[in-house]
């Protein structure tokens, strides 16, 4: 009854209406509300960029410093989230605790979870946003078995997340400029990305009426795949694989050779088929943090090199690939001291404000539906039971 168009992977359906950001692949293009992405990353700050997903323009001097202070003022979580992670074993993958905590916070907020009003919703994304550092935070901490670090209203977004990272009783962390700049570009050039895999997990899940913080859970739990936030994990994990300069060649060539499936993490991507708009920036902040940090990392030797060999390799320009975000902002954060395992947790972090900000949108349309996909159908056709005692 009824004929669907058969569209595996949703590569030629739009699911919805947005007017949050705009991607032309072909062109190198991504914009948010309208403002291009590398103007973003250059010239607004993490909580300008979130205002204006959220809000839908950028913030006046006035707007930013009243977002500002509501973020701010949001940024511990309920004390009896620190007793809920001791459930968890020590060495817990921190995206598993990020995915349970996030989702227990709708056991503790209470008074954001009517979703049919605005400014509950609206509440509920300021309370994500500030708190999502937080959580990020408690996950590394609680997996090196560090005391939880509280957060400060004097610093700023990044810097707080840093301090909360790193910190320790003994010793505050003394965060530097250079870094805390390409901590804040990290979030940014994360914050939203149209309506990828996790995003649409969070609006179909969103579309039932289920609350902000549960939806949220379930973008954490789509983003933790491989094949969607995990790129950058698996890229530095490719760069240990190599382990040195001299071996460069021999990877390049397996990447090349079609009998082989390894691929160079980092380098390609679905829709920008000229260059990642992101990549730029993230490239230029890599470089910054290297030299600001004097690192002196063979790891980061052997991304310097291969970035130079594969951009210089007829195959690589024939087939348009170059250097994602993910390739990038790995050796960032591996720069920064982050642990490989906490990257998709940062993405998370940073992606939190992309989706609320889709789920804001759709349940302040009117014409909202739940999300409610069809199949064809390829098993038996109907057929006679016969009883097991038969
Ligand atoms: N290394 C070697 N060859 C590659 C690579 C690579 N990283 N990426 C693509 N190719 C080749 C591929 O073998 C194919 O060759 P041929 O034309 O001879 O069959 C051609 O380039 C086109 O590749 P494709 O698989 O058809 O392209 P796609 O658009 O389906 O895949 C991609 C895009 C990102 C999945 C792919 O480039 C890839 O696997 N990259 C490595 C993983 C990675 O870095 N992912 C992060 C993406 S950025 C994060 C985000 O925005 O979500």
């Amino acid at each position: 009854n009824g004929y669907f168009t058969f569209d595996p992977g949703f590569m030629a359906t739009a699911s919805c209406e947005s007017a949050i950001t705009y991607i032309d692949g072909a062109a190198g293009v991504l914009l948010h509300r309208g403002y291009p992405i590398d103007e973003l990353a250059r010239d607004a700050d993490y909580l300008e960029v979130c205002h204006m997903l959220l809000h839908g323009e950028a913030p006046t001097a006035e707007e930013y410093e009243e977002f500002k202070n509501t973020i701010t003022r949001h940024t511990m979580v309920h004390e009896q989230i620190n007793m809920f992670f001791h459930g968890f074993r020590n060495d817990a993958h921190p995206m598993a605790m990020l995915c349970g905590t996030v989702g227990a916070m709708s056991s503790f907020y209470h008074s954001d979870l009517d979703v049919s009003v605005a400014e509950e919703r609206v509440r509920s994304a300021h309370r994500l946003i500030a708190k999502m550092p937080t959580l990020v935070a408690m996950c590394y901490k609680y997996n090196v078995g560090q005391p939880f670090v509280y957060p400060r209203n004097d610093l700023s977004y990044a810097a707080n997340f840093l301090n909360m990272m790193f910190s320790v009783p003994a010793e505050e962390y003394a965060v530097s400029p250079a870094v805390e700049r390409a901590m804040d570009r990290i979030f940014t050039l994360h914050a939203d990305h149209e309506q990828n895999a996790s995003t649409s997990t969070v609006r179909l899940a969103g579309s039932s009426g289920a609350n902000p913080y549960a939806c949220i859970a379930a973008g954490v739990a789509s983003l933790w795949g491989p094949a969607h936030g995990g790129a950058n994990e698996a890229c530095l994990n490719m760069l240990e694989e190599i382990g040195s300069v001299d071996r460069i060649p021999e990877f390049i060539e397996k990447a090349k050779d079609k009998n082989d499936p390894f691929r160079l993490m980092g380098f390609g991507h679905r829709v920008y088929k000229n260059h990642d708009p992101r990549a730029t920036v993230m490239r230029e902040s890599c470089h910054e943090v290297l030299d600001e940090l004097k690192i002196e990392d063979p790891l980061l030797d052997v991304a310097m090199e291969l970035e130079r060999i594969a951009l210089n390799d007829a195959y690589f320009k024939e087939k348009k690939l170059f250097p994602n975000v993910d390739f990038y902002s790995g050796i960032i954060l591996k720069a920064i001291g982050i642990p490989t395992n906490m990257f998709t947790c940062i993405f998370a972090l940073s992606r939190t404000v992309g989706w609320i900000s889709h789920w804001h949108e759709m349940m302040s349309d009117p014409k909202q539906k739940i999300g409610r996909p069809r199949q064809l159908y390829t098993g038996e056709n109907q057929r006679k039971f016969t009883p097991i005692k038969k």
